[in-house]
């Protein structure tokens, strides 16, 4: 499914009943990014309907969402379905209420999900298991690990020889062409991905060992995060390629706060609850200390980084998985 081409199609309903107030059916996720993305002002958009009451008299990207209720006296509107997943039920249900409240002054715009693109979507999305002699195994699922794909093309490795060693971890996979690859030997637990943007990269090299956080790459496309050989994050860790939200000049209007890629070296060790944020680097051999946040690039390697935010405390510096008691022996 390619949401640019889906986006195309409800511009061609909107220029098509032009002359319409215009009531979008489904506070959904695609169309949040739809209106995100467009400048919809030539158009009389009067709101969404909703079948959430949590959702009734909130703001969706500015426009307010309603109850189905609320339009039955209206008159001059064309309702486009904005429901994705299950499109021609969801407009089934659109049609069997507007016929309900029969006024025949309200009229439901044609499906612009086509049976063919949704099936694609669920299909153009991959997981592989890759064994070190190269083989790459399809599999729909591992236990421990639940993807979750809104999007299509995206592709998801990971390499080992046996079953991954991974508990109650997820990848969310929001968009399109993202990749994701998990290198050998990782032990993941309690972590969660989130690839929102499009074409965005997640790297991660062998005997990664996670105890908990996230990771979360966009909403803007083609952010990057690498993580090394051999890197150790404790629980909390929290590393994210974009702040989300623009931060902007008052005087020129231009963002400022550009999303880019965050770089952990080889044999890096996050403490508990540490942050590493858009445009950073970690060196190789490096330590970060507990609840420090990372928001830029440090090139020498083997030092501790401490503080908020954080800052070289100590050089000259490696680490070992072993408790200090078992090292000295
Ligand atoms: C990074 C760490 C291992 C360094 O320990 P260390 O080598 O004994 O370092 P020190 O305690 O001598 O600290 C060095 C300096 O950094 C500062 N510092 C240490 N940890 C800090 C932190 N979390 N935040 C801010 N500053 C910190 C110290 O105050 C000290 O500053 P000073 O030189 O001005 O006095 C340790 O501070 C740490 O964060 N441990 C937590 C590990 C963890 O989360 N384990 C979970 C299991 S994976």
């Amino acid at each position: 499914m390619n949401k640019n081409r889906l986006g195309l199609r409800i511009l061609e309903l909107l220029e098509k009943y032009k002359n319409k107030k215009i009531m979008f059916w489904g506070a959904s996720k695609f169309l949040k990014e739809f209106i995100r993305k467009q400048d919809l002002s030539c158009y009389n958009i009067e709101g969404i309907i909703d079948k959430d009451d949590n959702k009734w008299g909130t703001l969706w990207e500015g426009y307010t969402v309603y109850s189905p209720k609320s339009i039955i006296d209206k008159s001059n509107v064309c309702i486009i379905s904005s429901i994705a997943n299950n499109a021609e039920k969801a407009q089934q249900g659109i049609k069997s209420f507007l016929e309900f409240i029969n006024n025949k002054d309200i009229f439901l715009a044609e499906n612009v999900f086509y049976k063919e693109d949704m099936l694609k979507a669920f299909t153009s999305n991959h997981l592989y298991i890759i064994d070190k002699s190269g083989n790459s195994y399809e599999v729909s699922y591992i236990p421990g690990l639940e993807v979750v794909w809104s999007g299509a093309d995206n592709v998801i490795k990971i390499y080992s020889d046996t079953l991954p060693k991974i508990k109650n971890t997820r990848i969310y996979c929001d968009n399109n062409d993202s990749e994701v690859s998990i290198g050998y030997g990782c032990d993941i637990m309690n972590f969660c991905i989130y690839i929102k943007g499009d074409k965005s990269t997640l790297n991660i090299g062998d005997c990664f060992t996670v105890q908990g956080g996230k990771i979360i790459l966009g909403g803007e496309s083609g952010t990057k995060v690498t993580i090394g050989n051999d890197c150790m994050f404790a629980g909390e860790v929290y590393i994210k390629s974009s702040d989300s939200h623009t931060v902007y000049d008052n005087s020129t209007r231009e963002a400022i706060n550009i999303p880019d890629a965050v770089h952990i070296g080889n044999h890096v060790w996050l403490g508990y609850g540490v942050s590493v944020l858009k445009n950073s680097m970690i060196p190789d051999n490096s330590v970060v200390a507990a609840r420090s946040v990372v928001n830029k690039k440090f090139d020498e390697q083997n030092v501790v980084l401490a503080g908020v935010p954080a800052k070289v405390v100590k050089k000259n510096i490696n680490w070992h998985r072993v408790n200090t008691e078992d090292y000295v022996k």
